[in-house]
């Protein structure tokens, strides 16, 4: 980027990870970052944080205009809104097939206009559907159980062919469960601190020998700015995994949430959630190949870390 300060963009700016990034973007990294998002930003418009609040799916002519203008003087979008929850995407598929398909078509219909801004698109493991005990990697079959998995795979597709069709240089991110402060308080493990430091029993989907890759939120986003920073002008397509390449299962995650709080709660079983994985597990070796990247908090520890800093957030 030719020494000049690099210009963000970010959609889904007050979510989980938009939140962090952008406060990453902003402090350590001295960035001007733009962002969007249907709901407030938790830090106040400035100078530096120039946000728009409006719905991605159906922009009005005005919010349009705004948000080409702002595209325009990014030099990179990472688009990040999505609706996220997998068990939701059963009750309101229509809400997951306007954010996550149509909401991305309209960024593109904007991006395609305003070349040559460069686009990194958060997409997820969920559609690599199960992927067994040996990690799925990038070239790994997509099978996405799931509504929510389906429509992230939808909004892949589109980034896929825009990048091919307009010469959109565009890095695809497919992150693996990621957590840490500030997590929507209804997933596993926000919901899981909440009801052990009220004395609360654990509720377990099914046999809680689930398996997941779990990356903390601060390691994702340093992935995000390394992907930023050396992302080419040329027209390329790259995929890449965001995983710790380990996986762990629900079982586990609950007992070091408890080891870590230092409480004994009691565990009630339920039966599994339609479209649960068994098994989500990537491989990250492109990654640290070719982004030098490697996850630097290890499980154990990011619990602990949540533990002693979440406060979560109402989902
Ligand atoms: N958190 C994870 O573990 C995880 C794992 C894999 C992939 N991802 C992906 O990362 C991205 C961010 O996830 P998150 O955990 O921060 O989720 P989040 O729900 O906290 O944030 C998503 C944000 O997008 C916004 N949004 C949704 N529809 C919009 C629209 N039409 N217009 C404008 N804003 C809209 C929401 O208001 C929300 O603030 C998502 O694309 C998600 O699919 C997350």
């Amino acid at each position: 980027m030719g020494g000049t300060p690099m210009k963000v963009f970010v959609t889904g700016a007050s979510g989980f990870i938009g939140e962090a990034l952008t406060s990453r973007l902003l402090a350590s990294e001295g960035l001007a970052v733009g962002g969007i998002d249907l709901v407030p930003a938790a830090k106040p418009r400035t100078a530096a944080f120039d946000f728009i609040q409006a719905d991605l799916a159906s922009l009005r002519p005005g919010q349009r205009n705004q948000l080409r203008e702002k595209i325009e003087q990014a030099d990179v979008v990472i688009h990040l809104a999505a609706e996220s929850y997998v068990h939701d995407s059963y009750d309101a598929p229509e809400r997951y097939v306007q954010n996550n398909i149509a909401a991305t078509f309209q960024l593109l219909e904007i991006i395609r206009v305003s070349s040559p801004v460069r686009l990194i698109h958060v997409s997820t493991c969920e559609v690599y559907g199960n992927t067994g005990l040996t990690a799925a990697t990038e070239l790994s079959m997509v099978r996405p159980l799931s509504p929510y998995a389906a429509t992230k795979l939808s909004g892949e597709a589109l980034s896929s062919a825009y990048a091919s069709s307009y010469q959109i240089p565009t890095t695809i991110v497919r992150p693996f469960n990621l957590y840490g402060p500030g997590q929507q308080s209804n997933r596993l493990i926000p919901r899981t601190i909440a009801r052990v430091r009220d004395g609360q029993a654990l509720h377990v989907s099914g046999d809680g020998r689930q398996v997941r890759d779990w990356t903390y939120v601060a390691d994702a986003v340093e992935l995000f700015i390394r992907i930023a920073h050396t992302i080419s002008a040329e027209p390329t397509l790259e995929v890449v995994n965001l995983s710790s390449g380990r996986g762990t299962s629900v079982n586990e995650i609950l007992r070091m949430i408890a080891n870590a709080a230092g409480r004994k709660p009691a565990l009630r079983w339920s039966d599994e959630h339609a479209g649960s994985l068994r098994t989500s597990v990537g491989a990250n070796h492109k990654a640290t190949k070719k982004y030098g990247w490697s996850p630097r908090v290890c499980l154990e520890e990011g619990i602990e870390r949540t533990v002693r800093l979440s406060r979560g957030r109402d989902a």
